[in-house]
C-alpha cells in the first residue's frame, strides 16, 4: 500500500497548543506529516517565517510525544503547488468553531478546483483548544499577562522579549 503523505498548513505566528493537538492527532492518521509555514499576504507576522519555523521545531521538540514522522517547512507558493511539489496527498485544516467554517469551506473548494487529486480533510478542535487563536495569545502577550495555558514555555519566552523592546 503507498505511503500517505499530508501537510498541515498555516501561519503559527505563533504556534499555539491548539495547532500542537492538530499536528499530534494528525501524525497518528499520515505516514508522513508536512508542517509547512505559509504567508498570507493580507496578514502582517509579528514574527518573520525563520523564527515562525524555529518555533514550531522547538515547540514540538518539547511537546508530550516524539514527532517521528512530523518535518516543519516554509513555503511562498500557492499551497496546491507547494503540495504538488512535495507529491502530498491531503491538505489538513483544523476546525474551531462555526466562525472558521465560511472561510475554510472557500478555500478548501479552491483548492479542490486548482488540484483535484489534493483533498481537505477538516478536524475538529479539542474543546478546550477552542478559544485559542495566535492573536489571543498575542494580544494577552503585549500587556504582559500570562500565555502558559496556550502555548509553550519557548513560545511564551520569545513573546516577553518580542514586547518588552
Ligand atoms: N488551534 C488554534 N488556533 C487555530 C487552529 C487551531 N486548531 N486552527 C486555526 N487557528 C487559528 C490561527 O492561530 C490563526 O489565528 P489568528 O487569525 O489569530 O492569527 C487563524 O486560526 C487562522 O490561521 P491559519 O490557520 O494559520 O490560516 P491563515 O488564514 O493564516 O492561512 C495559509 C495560512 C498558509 C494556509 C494560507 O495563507 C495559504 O494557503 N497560503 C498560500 C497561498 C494560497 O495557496 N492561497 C490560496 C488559498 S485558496
Amino acid at each position: 500500500m503507498s505511503k500517505l503523505k499530508a501537510i498541515y498548513p498555516g501561519s503559527f505566528d505563533p504556534v499555539t497548543y491548539g495547532h500542537l493537538d492538530i499536528i499530534k492527532r494528525s501524525s497518528l492518521l499520515f505516514d508522513e506529516l508536512i508542517v509547512a509555514v505559509g504567508n498570507n499576504p493580507k496578514k502582517e507576522y509579528l514574527f518573520d517565517t525563520e523564527k515562525r519555523v524555529e518555533l514550531l521545531k522547538d515547540s514540538l521538540n518539547s511537546f508530550e510525544k516524539k514527532f517521528k514522522n512530523v518535518k516543519v517547512t516554509s513555503f511562498n507558493t500557492l499551497l496546491v503547488d507547494y503540495a504538488k511539489d512535495v507529491n502530498a496527498d491531503v491538505l489538513v485544516r483544523g476546525l474551531r468553531a462555526v466562525t472558521d467554517f465560511e472561510r475554510e469551506f472557500q478555500m478548501g473548494i479552491a483548492n479542490m478546483d486548482l488540484a483535484p487529486n489534493i483533498e481537505t480533510i477538516f478536524l475538529l478542535t479539542k474543546p478546550h483548544c477552542m478559544p485559542i487563536s495566535s492573536s489571543l495569545v498575542k494580544e494577552i502577550a503585549m500587556y504582559n499577562g500570562d500565555v502558559s495555558e496556550y502555548t509553550t514555555q519557548k513560545v511564551s519566552k520569545e513573546l516577553k522579549r518580542k514586547f518588552s523592546k
